[in-house]
């Protein structure tokens, strides 16, 4: 029996050794890995054309909204991301020979971009990396001879404040090894060159999933391919052609109108979703944006059912009626239709029936500023009503408004609404009227 338990021990041992040894080989592998670059960097006219269309792409993968600090330089860094292990800076991407990349190849850039390998090791998901992989050589080569245009700024940037074992640049092998699709885009054969054209930039440099897919334990992409997710107190919602969550009942021209100016007749963007349309949306040639929608569309509609509407004669309903015509029917009007292109419609608004309704309750608690664009110069705002309204009252509105014109969606409890008013650090409630 000793024997055999010694056996067994040794032979476990055998197992971790080996394992240890195949990891370590595939971490070297990895970071030491060649990528041939296929395309050279234009010169003379052609470098000029080669530059316009790399600040394209570059608009498309919308860089510069993690690399450029608020506040701080183009492109130099230090942003803040906040992810399920803790927070993690970005990178100086300019050209300064010490805290940038200034001293990088292409095939360095193309590591860090598509392969995931950066100057310290292994890159955190953060970057996206997972949808870079995707981008054509061609775009590839034409955004590094933009980004190296870009003026070189010198920004030491933390590379690393994450807790242990997070830290441990070494462990992402394994991550990527398990969730990593390390791919070109291939169009799929049967499909027009316009949906290939939108499922390029839907999952290349557009990383909608990001956000818009939720994630599975480790941090990675769940199946649900883009069928709602959930970042930083925001919900991004569904965005197949389901017609109660989704976007079914919306047409091109409707997403298109989105994309482009952060509006259209059922709704206005807010929080992350305004900030992806300020800096990169709104820049994309009609032509990409019918793309997008044609592709959004040619999914298949996600299968969550319609759940039946709280009845009108519930408490929380009559209650929030109340507190919806006293705070909120000068803007968004009895009938919840809103103000064309200027303050969104309530009724038949795929987020007002999202099963999470974080992004709902971020705005309702700190209002929100529309999205300014140039399509849409003047963005009308949405008041905060955490100071004004009371934990019980915020839950009535918002189960009212989730449930009236149409819309059916669970009540939201007053626990939410606690919580929530603690993670956004919102204004307490200042006492004054209550309805009741
Ligand atoms: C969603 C946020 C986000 C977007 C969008 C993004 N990045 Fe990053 N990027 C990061 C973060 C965070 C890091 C640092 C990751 C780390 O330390 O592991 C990073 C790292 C990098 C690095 C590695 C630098 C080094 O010194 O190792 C390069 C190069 C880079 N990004 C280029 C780009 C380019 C080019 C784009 C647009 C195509 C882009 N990034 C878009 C968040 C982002
Ligand atoms: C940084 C995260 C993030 C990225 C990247 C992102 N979105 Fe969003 N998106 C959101 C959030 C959050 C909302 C909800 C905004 C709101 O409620 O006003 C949203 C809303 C939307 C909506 C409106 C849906 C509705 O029912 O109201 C559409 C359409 C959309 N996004 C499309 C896209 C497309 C296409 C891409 C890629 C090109 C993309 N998004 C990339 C976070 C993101
Ligand atoms: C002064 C006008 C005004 C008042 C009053 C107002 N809103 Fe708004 N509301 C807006 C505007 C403008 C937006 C769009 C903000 C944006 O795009 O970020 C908005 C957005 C919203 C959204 C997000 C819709 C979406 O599609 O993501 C909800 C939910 C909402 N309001 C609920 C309410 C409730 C509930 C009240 C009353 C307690 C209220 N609003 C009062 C102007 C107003």
């Amino acid at each position: 029996m000793a024997k055999t338990l010694r056996r067994a021990g040794l032979t476990l041992g055998a197992i971790v050794v080996m394992g240890a040894i195949g990891y370590t080989a595939l971490v070297q592998y990895g970071l030491h890995k060649s990528y041939p670059q296929a395309l050279q960097p234009e010169s003379g006219a052609a470098l000029q054309d080669q530059i316009k269309r790399g600040e394209y792409v570059a608009r498309l993968s919308d860089c510069t909204a993690c690399h450029t600090a608020q506040g701080g330089q183009a492109f130099a860094g230090g942003y803040r991301l906040e992810t399920l292990f803790g927070a993690i800076l970005s990178s100086n991407i300019t050209l300064d020979k010490e805290t940038g990349i200034g001293n990088w190849t292409q095939e360095q850039f193309d590591r860090a971009v598509r392969h995931g390998v950066g100057s310290h090791g292994y890159l955190y998901a953060a970057m996206p990396y997972n949808a870079y992989a995707k981008l054509t050589d061609r775009d590839l080569t034409d955004l590094w001879a933009y980004i190296r245009t870009i003026p070189a700024v010198k920004n030491e940037v933390v590379k690393n404040q994450l807790p242990f074992p997070f830290n441990q640049r070494w462990t992402l092998a394994g991550w990527n090894l398990m969730l990593f699709d390390d791919a070109v885009f291939k169009p799929t054969l049967n499909k027009s060159a316009e949906i290939n054209r939108g499922a390029y930039l839907v999952d290349g440099p557009g990383h909608c999933a990001a956000c818009h897919t939720s994630k599975n334990l480790l941090g990675g992409d769940s199946n649900s391919y883009l069928q709602g997710g959930t970042l930083e107190g925001w919900h991004a919602p569904d965005l197949t052609p389901n017609p109660h969550v989704g976007l079914g009942s919306w047409n091109q021209g409707d997403i298109v109108s989105y994309l482009k100016s952060g509006t259209n007749r059922f709704t206005a963007s807010s929080g992350p979703m305004t900030e992806a349309v300020e800096n990169s949306t709104q820049y994309m040639t009609d032509d990409d944006l019918r793309a997008i929608a044609s592709y959004l569309q040619s999914l298949p509609a996600s299968s969550g059912v319609q759940p039946a509407p709280v009845a009108a004669s519930d408490t929380a309903m009559i209650v929030g009626k109340k507190v919806y015509e006293s705070q909120c029917n000068a803007c968004h009007v009895s009938n919840g239709s809103g103000i064309r292109k200027m303050i969104p419609t309530l009724a038949n608004n795929p987020q007002m029936n999202s099963a999470d309704p974080s992004s709902l309750l971020n705005v309702v608690l700190k209002g929100s500023q529309g999205p300014l664009t140039h399509a849409n110069p003047t963005a009308a705002g949405m008041p905060d009503f955490a100071w004004k309204l009371s934990d019980s009252n915020i839950p009535d509105v918002m189960t009212y408004t989730r449930n009236s014109w149409g819309n059916a969606a669970a009540p939201v409890t007053s626990d939410m609404v606690a919580k929530a008013r603690a993670n956004l650090q919102a204004k307490s409630w200042a006492g004054g009227s209550q309805s009741q």
